[in-house]
């Protein structure tokens, strides 16, 4: 069989439908009613998987799948030219609801925890994403996991992907993040608030989180990059430290910066960027994203817009 090279996985192991209901004066205790509603497919891996469709890049999208949402996913995803690898589970995938009051402008999220996967099940999804995985491709691990999947399972796929020598990617929170270091993806994304918990840093000042990243980086962690919301960007290398401006921009909604800005490190790779080259594709990416309503996902010209417009600067170590 060809195969086909630098294959993309991105995994989403808890996939939500992401459901906004648009209300005007939203009241709690009373009949509300809905003026706007949509349906967005949603989940870190998939949110990447768009971002780099709209690249014109393809990529693979695993992780479980269940329930009457299952096809929705599959034909929205397929439809986009996205290919899907699912594991099909016999519980409900989950709706994350979000409530908009354009009254107030305010804004409620309502999260499912996500269906319970069974031992079976997981082992199945083990099997697969071994199977999956090649040489060279690239693979991200994004996002939160439903209660019943163990908190480790980001080290056991970084150790099944990197001995079949891929490339991987992890953007994950809490004990998933701490356990997945365990087994040294070749990147991590962590923002500034997930990498003071992950090291209980007294603060979020550059220079504590530098010297974290140093710390992560002799325990086998190549490249990490943080990210600082509107404050840009830190790009931890063998090479350097990097640091990428905050732009000002029109925010519209900060949701999905992260993912876009995963999906600018996976284009990064593939194009084989200098580290300052990637950083400054990556926040492009991260900053085209929150100038755009919900997760839709930024395109290439928004990027190269944008990427004209962040200074990276190489920062000399303490
Ligand atoms: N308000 C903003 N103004 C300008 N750029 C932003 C803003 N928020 C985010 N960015 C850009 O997007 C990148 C990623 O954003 P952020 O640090 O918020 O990621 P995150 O916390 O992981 O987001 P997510 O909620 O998607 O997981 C930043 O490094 C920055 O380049
Ligand atoms: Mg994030």
């Amino acid at each position: 069989m060809l195969q086909k090279k630098n294959m993309i996985i991105t995994v989403t192991l808890n996939p939500a439908m992401d459901k906004t209901l648009a209300i005007d004066n939203f009241t709690l205790g009373i009949v509300n009613r809905v003026s706007n509603l949509r349906y967005d497919i949603g989940g870190k891996g998939i949110n990447v998987s768009k971002v780099l469709k709209n690249f014109n890049v393809n990529s693979t999208c695993t992780g479980f799948l269940g329930g009457i949402l299952e096809k929705t996913f599959i034909e929205e995803l397929n439809s986009r030219g996205i290919d899907t690898r699912f594991i099909h589970i016999k519980e409900n995938s989950r709706t994350n609801t979000k409530i908009v009051d354009t009254t107030k402008k305010v804004y409620t999220d309502i999260n499912e925890a996500g269906p319970e996967i069974s031992e079976n099940e997981l082992k199945m999804f083990l099997d697969e994403f071994g199977n999956m995985c090649n040489k060279d491709d690239i693979v991200v691990l994004a996002g939160g996991v439903s209660p019943s999947v163990p908190k480790d399972i980001y080290a056991q796929l970084t150790k099944i992907a990197k001995e079949k020598g891929a490339f991987v990617i992890l953007d994950a929170d809490g004990e998933l993040l701490k356990e997945g270091i365990k087994e040294k993806p070749d990147v991590i994304k962590p923002n500034n608030h997930e990498l003071v918990r992950l090291l209980n840093l007294e603060s979020d000042s550059e220079k504590e989180l530098i010297k974290a990243a140093k710390l992560l980086q002799s325990k086998g962690i190549a490249n990490i990059l943080i990210s600082l919301g509107e404050k840009g960007a830190l790009f931890i290398t063998g090479e350097n430290i990097y640091h990428s401006k905050g732009v000002k921009v029109d925010v519209k909604s900060t949701v999905g910066a992260g993912d876009s800005m995963v999906a600018g490190l996976v284009y990064s790779k593939l194009n084989n960027y200098e580290p300052s080259e990637a950083l400054k594709f990556a926040a492009s990416c991260g900053t085209a994203a929150v100038t755009l309503e919900g997760t839709k996902a930024c395109t290439l010209e928004q990027v190269q817009e944008m990427f004209r417009k962040i200074e990276v600067e190489i920062k000399e170590e303490d």
